[in-house]
């Protein structure tokens, strides 16, 4: 497949995922077309030899394995972990604001968005509803206004003259509710969203209890510049590396690999991952021991086979901008279109280190790819991502590694084209290698 298909592909992937329920749902469409099977945590696992297998936790965290042809104890696990969240705005169990003849949502701020960038655009809403059916069982549905539904306009200029000096500052509770229709007196303003609910699920508003809506950017994703060579789209953290992981597991090599691969897409990355189904929960750890025990492997032979393996973080990078070229250490600008980032910091925000480093760079070249290395600047707060949390709890070797990314939890953010291609080739070398 040619890079600017894969990103087409990419962008086609995000489109359909405007939340982290709909993208483990994407996942898993794409994982059944190529015959994998959907485990439940609540069953017996009796898994067959190179069986291909998911496992999906509360609808938005998603692990899944192609078994080995060699016995897990010689290869150990070759994992590549990622995120399925990214942040933004939610929202709140009683959103309806009516005032002033107009009704707007209140949301809670998730993890850490460029707020400013959510203003002036088509937003809509995407997410989970949960209602009783007419059995009396609770049940959830995935649902997504596709239209524009929801606005945050700016204040004019005239009223905010200082906007180019200072940037746009926006009160977390008192600007952020989104404009979602007129009101006329005789409506009430949670009966008026209650009916919007009820006319997209088709489920009578009483039997509505619970949701969990993100607002999203209905701007399709599409490439850009005088060569098309860049793309841009929202929630390229982390939908980017989640899409690159599966593209790499789906490949025939790696569907017929030595050793036992892994793609665990996490939920909840952008607030810490400490959750039921975030990295740094039992989740990753609990599917890997039940491979193991499903071959009979337990106790420290289990810990063997953690020794032998290996987990690349996939998560963005920074790229560099050439406006802001004191935002970089000057020997780390890490540029579009050329490889895949080694990311390091030594107060392990991320896990590389010379060793996991060195073997990423080897499979790079192994790949014909490519690689650059990104350290942030010192006196700057650096992100960090699931690497150290899963490489700690399960004493497994770790890189942190990804694409070069404008913008990052901007609801538009860019990055180049071939650099996705490079990150999939890179990881089907690893998984096969
Ligand atoms: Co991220």
């Amino acid at each position: 497949m040619s890079a600017r298909r894969q990103v087409e592909h990419l962008l086609e992937f995000i489109d359909v995922s405007p939340s982290p329920w709909h993208a483990v749902a994407s996942v898993e469409t794409q994982l059944l077309s190529f015959q994998f099977v959907k485990l439940d945590e609540a069953d017996k696992w009796q898994l067959k030899p190179a069986g291909r297998y998911y496992v999906v936790r509360d609808d938005s965290s998603v692990i899944a394995f192609v078994l080995g042809q060699k016995p897990l104890l010689e290869t150990g696990f070759k994992i590549i972990g990622a995120h399925t969240d990214s942040p933004g705005l939610r929202i709140k169990p009683k959103p309806a604001i009516g005032m002033d003849a107009l009704l707007r949502l209140g949301v809670e701020v998730y993890g850490g968005p460029i707020l400013a960038t959510f203003t002036d655009r088509d937003l809509s809403l995407a997410g989970r509803v949960v209602y009783k059916n007419e059995q009396g069982h609770i049940v959830s549905k995935l649902i997504s206004f596709d239209q524009p539904l929801l606005r945050l306009p700016n204040l004019a200029i005239h009223m905010n003259r200082a906007v180019n000096e200072e940037g746009l500052k926006l009160h977390k509770q008192f600007e952020l509710p989104l404009i979602l229709s007129q009101l006329s007196e005789q409506q009430l303003p949670q009966d008026y969203f209650l009916a919007l609910l009820q006319q997209q699920i088709g489920v009578e508003a009483t039997r509505l209890l619970s949701w969990e809506l993100n607002v999203y950017d209905t701007q399709k994703g599409t490439l850009w510049g005088a060569e098309q060579e860049f793309y841009a789209d929202s929630q390229l953290d982390n939908l980017a590396s989640c899409h690159a992981a599966l593209q790499a597991l789906i490949d025939d090599s790696v569907l017929s690999a030595e050793a036992t691969v892994v793609c665990g897409l996490f939920d909840h990355e952008e607030i810490g991952s400490e959750s039921n189904k975030g990295a740094d929960g039992s989740f990753l750890p609990d599917v890997l021991q039940r491979i193991a025990w499903t071959q009979q492997i337990q106790g420290e032979d289990l810990v063997r086979s953690y020794a032998k393996s290996f987990m690349i973080s996939a998560d963005m990078a920074h790229a560099y901008q050439p406006n802001f070229p004191n935002a970089y250490d000057s020997e780390h600008k890490v540029r579009v279109n050329e490889g895949p980032v080694i990311k390091v910091n030594v107060n392990q925000r991320y896990s590389s280190e010379s060793v996991s480093a060195a073997q990423f760079a080897g499979w790079c070249e192994q790949a014909g790819v490519p690689y650059q290395t990104y350290s942030h600047r010192c006196d700057l707060a650096c992100g960090s991502t699931i690497g150290p949390m899963v490489s700690a709890r399960l004493g497994i070797r770790s890189v942190d590694v990804g694409s070069p990314l404008w913008a990052m939890h901007s609801i538009r953010e860019s990055a180049g084209m071939y650099d996705h291609a490079y990150l999939i080739s890179v990881l089907k070398t690893f998984f096969v290698s």
